[in-house]
């Protein structure tokens, strides 16, 4: 399964900041804004990003708080290429390969591990809620955006319309991969719902998740602090 999105990601690198803009109508950036907002005012001094993609989050990042230290880690390295030059002459920004079930830092690295639409593609739930916390230090905060399971009318509808019929028709069409748009309406069918994400971080070593909704639930922010 890793390997199939693995291989999924490095054929859609090339349009896929395109498509992600086109097809959310841009509101995918103020999603991230949101993210980066939920670190508040005192820089991190070292902020993981997990399944960084094409760094979009990591830019944002660096722009509020240009003195973190940050590591980009992703196992698509197309998709870490596609975003290099939104970190060139950034010494501060790292781009690593590597994979969310076992990542190359020692315990308690971290002061934030933030992870915008990443957490739905980890297949093993616990390993990879295990793995953050192992890298975040006591009282470090996790950040997720993520397309958690529909369970609110507006929300439902979005997904059984839109998201069954306009995205993977054209996400496909313009990938040229229709397949890797149909993973993603399936992967938010068959994902956890937030509250039940939430209950899981609760079990794995973080303790407060706050939920956020954006855009009437299509997406969810959730925030929580490692114990
Ligand atoms: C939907 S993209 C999100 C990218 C970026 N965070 C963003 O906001 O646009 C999901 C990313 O997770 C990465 N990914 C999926 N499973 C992974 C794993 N097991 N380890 C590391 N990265 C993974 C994919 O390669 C892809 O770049």
């Amino acid at each position: 399964m890793s390997k199939e999105v693995q291989e999924l990601f490095t054929s859609i690198a090339p349009s896929y900041d395109f498509l992600n803009h086109f097809l959310s109508l841009s509101v995918d950036k103020r999603w991230r804004d949101k993210a980066v907002a939920a670190l508040g005012k005192t820089a991190p001094a070292r902020l993981l990003d997990l399944c960084a993609g094409t760094l979009d989050l990591t830019q944002k990042v660096l722009q509020k708080f240009p003195r973190t230290e940050v590591f980009a880690a992703d196992f698509a390295v197309a998709m870490l290429e596609e975003g290099r030059d939104k970190v060139r002459g950034k010494a501060k920004a790292h781009r690593i390969c590597a994979d969310g079930h076992r990542l190359p830092f020692g315990a308690g690295s971290f002061d934030a591990v933030l992870c915008a639409f990443g957490i739905r593609n980890l297949e093993h739930r616990a390993e990879a809620a295990r793995e953050i916390r192992r890298v975040l230090r006591p009282g470090g905060k996790l950040v997720v955006l993520e397309f958690f399971r529909p369970e609110r009318f507006f929300s439902k509808l979005f997904y059984q319309t839109y998201g069954k019929y306009v995205l993977p028709r054209i996400g496909g069409a313009v990938s040229r991969n229709r397949k890797a748009y149909e993973y993603l309406q399936n992967s938010i069918q068959h994902f956890l719902s937030v509250e039940e994400y939430g209950r899981l971080l609760l079990e794995h070593g973080f303790q407060k998740p706050e939920v956020l909704p954006l855009s009437g639930g299509i997406a969810h922010r959730i925030v929580a602090e490692a114990v």
